[in-house]
C-alpha cells in the first residue's frame, strides 16, 4: 500500500553502520557495514575505530540502500535514528547523519530508542505486534524483560541483568574457550557437537521470584572450569563447554519469559536484540512456549543483530500513530532509558 509512510532508519550504536528502508510493515532494504573485523583482535569493539568506520560507511550504506530499495531520497517520508543507548561517539555519527538528511530534505526526523526498535522489527517479519506482549530483549549490551502494550508509547520494564548481559556473557566465554570475537555465533555453532547436560553451569537468579538476570557467576564458574582441565593438563572440550554454557543461558532466558507471560497474564512473547538469533534460545523458547499455551515471536536471525530496517521500522510505527518528530536540536544518549521509546 502507497499510503503507508515510507520510512529510512540509521543505527550506529556500536559496531554496524545500519540503514533500512521501510514501508509501513513492509521491508525494503536493509544496508549493513560491520567494522568487527577491525575489532577482533581486541576482543571487543573499540568506541573511536567504531566511529571512525561509521564516518566511511554511512553514505556508501545509504547509497546502497536507496539502490535497493528502489526509492530516491526526496520520495521518503521521514527519517528515523538510534538516539540511544550505545557508544555515545558512534552514536553521535549515526544522530548528526540524520539531521543532516533531515534538514536538507526537510523530512521530520525521529531520535529512537536502539532497544524498542529490536522489538518493532518484528513488524516486517510477522507483521503488527500483539498488544500487549512480553519483550524478552537480549543483546550484547543489555538483557530485559519488557511489559509492552504498545511500542510506540508504553513500555514497561519488568526486569533486566543485574550484571552481565546475556550477549556479553557469550563474547566474553567465547574468549576463555578461544574462540573469535563475537563469541555469540561461534559458541552457537560449537555448541552443535556438544552435550547441553554434560556440565552443571550455575542458572543465576533462576529461582529467586523476580524477572531479573545475572549472567556474571554463570561466566565465572565457565573460566574456572576451563582453567581447572587445564591446569591439570587436560583437553577442555570446549563443544561440552559451549553447549552446557549455552543451555545454562537459554534455560534462565526462557523460564523467565514464560514466567513474565504468567504473571501479567500475557501470552504473546517477543524475543529481539543480537542473541535472538541463537538457535537454542530459538527451540527453547518454542517449545517452552507452546506447552505453556504462549505465542512466541522471534524475527529471522538476520533481523536480530543490529540493523538500520529496524530503526526504519519503529520509525514507521511512531509515523503511522500520529507521534509527533523529536525536536531537532535533540542529542545522542547513549544512556538512553528502555522505556522511553523516543526522544
Ligand atoms: O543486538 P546486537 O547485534 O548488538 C547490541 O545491541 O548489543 O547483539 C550483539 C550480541 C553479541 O554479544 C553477540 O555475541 C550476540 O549478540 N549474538 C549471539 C548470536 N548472534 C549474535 N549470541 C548467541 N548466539 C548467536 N547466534
Ligand atoms: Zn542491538
Amino acid at each position: 500500500m502507497t499510503d503507508e509512510p515510507l520510512v529510512l532508519g540509521i543505527e550506529t550504536s556500536c559496531d554496524e553502520t545500519g540503514v533500512g528502508i521501510v514501508r509501513g510493515h513492509t521491508l525494503l532494504a536493509n544496508a549493513i557495514a560491520s567494522s568487527v573485523d577491525e575489532h577482533a583482535r581486541f576482543g571487543g569493539v573499540v568506541p573511536e575505530v567504531a566511529s571512525r568506520a561509521h564516518l566511511e560507511a554511512m553514505v556508501p550504506a545509504m547509497q546502497r540502500a536507496l539502490h535497493e530499495a528502489g526509492v530516491a531520497l526526496a520520495e521518503v517520508d521521514a527519517i528515523a535514528v538510534t538516539a540511544g543507548p550505545g557508544l555515545a561517539g558512534a552514536l553521535l555519527v549515526g544522530v548528526a547523519a540524520a539531521k543532516a538528511y533531515a534538514l536538507a530534505l526537510n523530512k521530520p526526523l525521529y531520535g529512537v530508542n536502539h532497544l524498542a526498535a529490536h522489538v518493532a522489527v518484528d513488524v516486517l517479519e510477522h507483521g503488527a505486534l500483539p498488544q500487549p506482549c512480553i519483550a524478552l530483549l537480549v543483546s550484547g549490551g543489555h538483557s530485559s524483560l519488557l511489559l509492552v502494550p504498545d511500542v510506540t508509547g508504553d513500555v514497561q520494564s519488568l526486569g533486566a541483568t543485574v550484571d552481565d548481559a546475556a550477549g556479553e556473557a557469550f563474547d566474553k566465554v567465547a574468549r576463555v574457550l578461544g574462540l573469535p570475537f563475537p563469541g555469540g555465533p561461534y559458541i552457537d555453532l560449537a555448541a552443535v557437537d556438544g552435550d547441553p547436560r554434560e556440565i552443571a553451569f550455575p542458572r543465576g537468579k533462576a529461582d529467586d521470584g523476580t524477572l531479573d538476570f545475572s549472567f556474571s557467576g554463570l561466566k565465572t564458574a565457565v573460566a574456572r572450569w576451563v582453567e581447572a582441565r587445564e591446569r591439570a593438563g587436560e583437553p577442555v572440550p570446549v563443544a561440552h563447554v559451549a553447549a552446557s554454557f549455552q543451555e545454562a543461558v537459554v534455560d534462565v532466558l526462557t523460564a523467565k519469559a514464560v514466567a513474565a507471560c504468567h504473571a501479567y497474564g500475557v501470552d504473546h512473547l517477543l524475543i529481539g536484540g543480537g542473541v535472538a538469533a541463537n538457535s537454542r534460545l530459538r527451540a527453547v523458547a518454542a517449545e517452552r512456549c507452546a506447552a505453556a499455551g504462549i505465542e512466541v515471536r522471534i524475527p529471522r536471525p538476520g533481523l536480530c543483530t543490529d540493523n538500520g530496517a529496524m530503526v526504519a521500522a519503529l520509525g514507521a510505527r511512531l509515523v503511522a500513530a500520529g507521534r509527533a518528530p523529536s525536536h531537532g536540536d535533540f542529542p545522542a544518549d547513549s544512556s538512553m532509558l528502555v522505556t522511553e521509546v523516543m526522544v
